[in-house]
């Protein structure tokens, strides 16, 4: 397994989105374990980006369960529909919220968290497995670019479940 992975220099997040997917496609496919892989994946996204909290939600029990994640201490459980999390599942796409605060039912897990985008993971059924969510400590941090690249990367996962 690679024990690092190429980051591009730049501020531009499509070409950094743009080099992360192969790499995180290779390591994935190379692993079988879930947990080992949503662990290294918000360890990618963390480095690459230095989001403020980047993490899985598992679809566990009828709801939302926190997964591997990296950043603060995080809300464990979120019911269907609830929140951001909730929404996207129950929704099945992508949630990209500017501003926390003009979200309603937004659950505040850090008073720090100012913007957020969550993305929904499908299994072969096309159910929603688990959500990506990825927080940010500055408003509007979040664009099409982010979308996008998050939404192919999250394909990958899909693809290798
Ligand atoms: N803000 C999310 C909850 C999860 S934490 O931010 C890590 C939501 O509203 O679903």
């Amino acid at each position: 397994m690679a024990e690092s992975i190429y980051i591009p220099q730049t501020q531009d997040r499509t070409e950094v989105y743009e080099a992360l997917i192969p790499q995180v496609k290779a390591l994935i496919e190379n692993e079988s374990d879930l947990v080992a892989n949503l662990a290294n994946i918000t360890a990618v996204l963390k480095e690459a980006f230095g989001f403020f909290w980047v993490g899985f939600y598992l679809v566990k029990e009828n709801q939302l369960v926190l997964g591997p994640f990296q950043g603060p201490l995080a809300c464990t459980r979120i019911a269907f529909g609830k929140g951001v999390c909730g929404a996207v599942y129950t929704q099945k796409q992508t949630i990209l919220v500017p501003d926390v605060e003009a979200f309603p039912g937004h659950i505040a897990c850090s008073s720090a968290s100012q913007s957020e985008i969550v993305v929904p993971v499908f299994d072969a059924q096309g159910e929603v497995v688990m959500v990506l969510d990825v927080d940010s400590d500055q408003l509007n941090d979040f664009s099409e670019a982010d979308q996008k690249g998050l939404e192919k990367l999250m394909e990958v996962l899909s693809n290798a479940l």
